[in-house]
């Protein structure tokens, strides 16, 4: 199920011309199952009309704190104190300085006040506003009073103007948000994940190299559910054309000898690795300078390959990291994959039919550990990640530290 399915979330709209960009986020949290209350301050009015957030929630849109219903339903405190969380985005320095200062002389403000559910406060105005010691006073003592801030983008503004004070897409405020759910009551909160994804390229010469038909979109997916589900996230990836997911930290790479160095560091201070990435297990023994040329007067060419290291084998000794791995095969997968579970000392392997999974929307799994055998039948890969990250939380909770 999703993280959002359920939640009741406080969405406050300040009056910046940002505004028109959470339209998108209201309706994106809607869709994800979340009742989204969206409280627009006078001026965040101005901006985007009730009539929109309205329509997009399906909720009433609240913005007067002398007009709200009476049925008791939603009064004042009730808003905040019912909220899982409560986003502020856009933030303007003039509601930032009223939250701070502990005012309660709008319905955004009460409602921050009469709140212990996580806030994240999404800052978006103007360059020179957002660098007035004024305004990094009250984000600086907003972040001691445990709110989570967004860093604004940068980049040109509305009025023309080109600095820092930009608001971060939809895409990056609900993944922000969904990383503030998880850290305050998901299963993996306090845990670091490092998730490897896409297929590695090992280069032949400056323009060709060998690869595979890797899309990245499970290992994409997981590190997603990772982060719905509190962890701190390091997602390790080979090229893809996917978007990876917001507030995981990324670490792009090509060769397998890189994908390596990434996935030993990053799994310094982690607590499980999921090795998603399919790795090339040979490379060219050297890769040209210039590029290979067809002579005239040769037939075909000879690639000599050396053998890649195993990277998930190679952390065998690391008893502490609960290593999940990938088998994806084009026959005998179960036979196989269990060998790899032992001959690579995993905690738990999931085997998928290569032809039938690689670069395809669907997958079916199987999960393998010490104690049997679960098959999950084929589904959409990021439905198909929520089960396998359940599962695999289940295990790792109930694994027996050397
Ligand atoms: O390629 P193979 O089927 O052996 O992959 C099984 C598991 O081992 C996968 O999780 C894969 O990411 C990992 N692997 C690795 N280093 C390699 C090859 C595979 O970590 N060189």
């Amino acid at each position: 199920m999703d993280l959002l399915s359920g939640k009741r979330l406080v969405l406050g709209v300040c009056g910046s011309i940002a505004a028109y960009k959470v339209a998108q986020l209201a309706r994106d949290l809607t869709l994800a199952g979340a009742l989204v209350d969206v409280v627009l301050t006078e001026a965040g009015a101005r901006f985007v009309g009730p009539a929109t957030f309205q329509a997009l929630t399906g909720r009433p849109v609240l913005t007067n704190l002398w007009a709200l219903p009476e049925d008791g339903v939603v009064g004042h405190i009730s808003l905040g104190d019912q909220a899982d969380a409560l986003i502020v985005a856009p933030a303007t320095a003039n509601t930032i300085a009223r939250i701070a200062a502990g005012m309660s002389d709008d319905l955004l403000t009460t409602t921050l006040l009469a709140t212990r559910a996580p806030v994240l406060l999404a800052p978006a105005m103007n360059p020179l506003m957002y660098a007035h010691p004024a305004t990094q006073s009250n984000l600086a003592t907003l972040r001691e009073r445990g709110y989570t801030i967004l860093e604004p983008g940068e980049g040109r503004m509305a009025e023309h103007v080109a600095g820092k004070g930009r608001l971060p897409e939809p895409f990056t405020l609900e993944g922000e948000l969904r990383a503030l759910l998880g850290r305050t009551s998901g299963p993996l909160r306090g845990r670091h994940v490092v998730v490897s994804a896409g297929g590695t390229r090992e280069p032949i010469d400056p323009v060709r190299y060998l690869g595979n038909r890797s899309s990245g979109q499970m290992g994409y997916a997981l590190a997603a559910q990772a982060r719905d589900c509190g962890a701190q996230v390091t997602l390790i990836s080979g090229p893809t054309a996917l978007t990876p997911p917001a507030a995981v930290a990324f670490v792009p790479v090509e060769t397998t000898l890189q994908m390596q160095a990434a996935v030993t560091q990053a799994c310094r201070q982690a607590d499980i690795l999921i090795m998603n990435a399919a790795v090339a297990d040979f490379r060219p023994a050297t890769a040209t300078e210039t590029k290979i040329k067809k002579q005239p007067d040769t037939q075909g060419m000879t690639l000599e390959l050396v053998t890649n290291p195993d990277i998930i084998a190679g952390l065998a000794t690391r008893r502490d990291l609960f290593k999940v791995g990938f088998a994806a095969e084009t026959n005998d997968l179960i036979a196989h994959a269990q060998c790899k579970l032992e001959r690579k000392g995993l905690d738990l392997i999931v085997a998928n039919d290569a032809v039938a999974s690689i670069g395809q929307p669907e997958i079916a799994l199987t999960l393998i550990d010490h104690t049997g055998t679960q098959p999950l039948e084929r589904r959409p890969k990021a439905e198909a990640a929520a089960m396998l990250m359940a599962a695999l939380i289940e295990r790792f909770q109930r694994r027996v530290l050397p």
